[in-house]
């Protein structure tokens, strides 16, 4: 089957090709950095180059121990914590969704490392607003738990900005916000990354990686323009999982298969096989959409991830989607 890898917005192109070749003469940083607090409901924003940078700048501005989640995340957040010399806290899971109950046990077991007073040496948790990319994390619950215990949010946000329901990419509930603005991700720009607070010490403690990791005019343009489509697309593609999950359910055990998500995942007992064979199902022009289980970024288990979140929109529609669950029946 023959789909498209997602591109920006044809509107997005031709706005970031118009400034490349002169033709408007603007500044894009503070319009793209005023648009996502918008969305994130903070008060502070700064573009950076990439969306580990902005894990960088601020994980380098937490002055406690950085917390993760034992799997479905992003393993630059363990990364950069080894690269940094910060203690590192591995949080048990549910297949990757944050429990509140193991999340408390991590929090007590971990007591040395983490200071529930000082407000100014607290810890921090970082994770991805949809576990594995594949189940929206309980956010409002997770921050009331941490700051129950003096613990700041960190929400990567690359899947999730511009969440219709509020739940995700919402600064009521998250201290800091961050994501990838890379491709394939919902803001897709292929390039760049953005950080979003209601705390400005964070960009003072990481003033030299933020200057060493500036965003380009043209990124922040790309930026300040797809983030206008972001919600419709994110929508889209939540509800392309939502029909593919249920329609594969009877025949697949699909992890977190009532939760939203932008991808797919199948549990398989032979995932070498499985991804072998749909590789050569689905091409996406000469990129892919199979990521083979289990990998730390999405389940710790024998499964096969179905990226739809890679695939350009004008996909999505329902035909596509019935095309794609006949092909992968066959594989029941
Ligand atoms: C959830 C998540 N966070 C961060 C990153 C890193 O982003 P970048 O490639 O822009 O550094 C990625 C990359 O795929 C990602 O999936």
């Amino acid at each position: 089957m023959n789909l498209q890898f997602k591109k920006p917005n044809p509107k997005t192109q031709l706005a970031m090709s118009k400034l490349a070749k002169g033709e408007i003469n603007e500044d894009y940083h503070k319009i793209a950095e005023e648009k996502i607090l918008k969305f994130t409901r903070h008060n502070f924003s700064k573009l950076v180059n990439s969306g580990n940078a902005a894990i960088l700048a601020s994980m380098n501005a937490i002055d406690g121990a950085v917390l993760i989640p034992d799997q479905g995340a992003w393993n630059g957040f363990k990364q950069i914590a080894n690269f940094l010399n910060k203690p590192l806290i591995t949080v048990k899971t549910n297949h990757g969704l944050i429990d509140l109950e193991l999340l408390q046990n991590s929090i007590n077991e971990n007591k040395d490392l983490i200071d529930f007073n000082d407000e100014n040496k607290k810890s921090a948790l970082f994770l991805t607003s949809f576990t594995a990319y594949t189940a929206e994390q309980d956010i409002k619950s997770i921050s009331n738990l941490l700051h129950e215990n003096n613990i700041l949010l960190v929400e990567d946000a690359s899947g999730a900005i511009c969440d219709s329901s509020l739940k995700l990419a919402n600064g009521s509930y998250s201290d800091i916000i961050i994501g990838s603005t890379g491709s394939p991700k919902i803001i897709n720009v292929c390039d760049g990354g953005f950080i979003s607070t209601d705390d400005n010490s964070i960009f003072d403690k990481s003033r030299l990686l933020l200057k060493t990791s500036k965003t380009s005019n043209i990124t922040s343009c790309g930026i300040a323009t797809e983030i206008e489509f972001a919600q419709t697309n994110l929508d889209k593609t939540i509800n392309a999982c939502n029909y593919l999950k249920k329609e594969l359910s009877d025949d697949f055990h699909i992890f977190h298969k009532d939760r939203r998500g932008i991808n797919v995942i199948l549990q398989s007992d032979n995932p070498k096989q499985l991804s072998y064979k749909l590789r050569q199902e689905f091409t996406l022009d000469e990129h892919g959409m199979i990521t083979k289980c289990p990998n730390y970024n999405r389940l710790k288990e024998k499964a096969v991830a179905i990226e739809i979140k890679n695939i350009d929109y004008p996909y999505l529609e329902k035909n596509y989607l019935d095309e794609i669950i006949s092909i992968l029946l066959k594989y029941k």
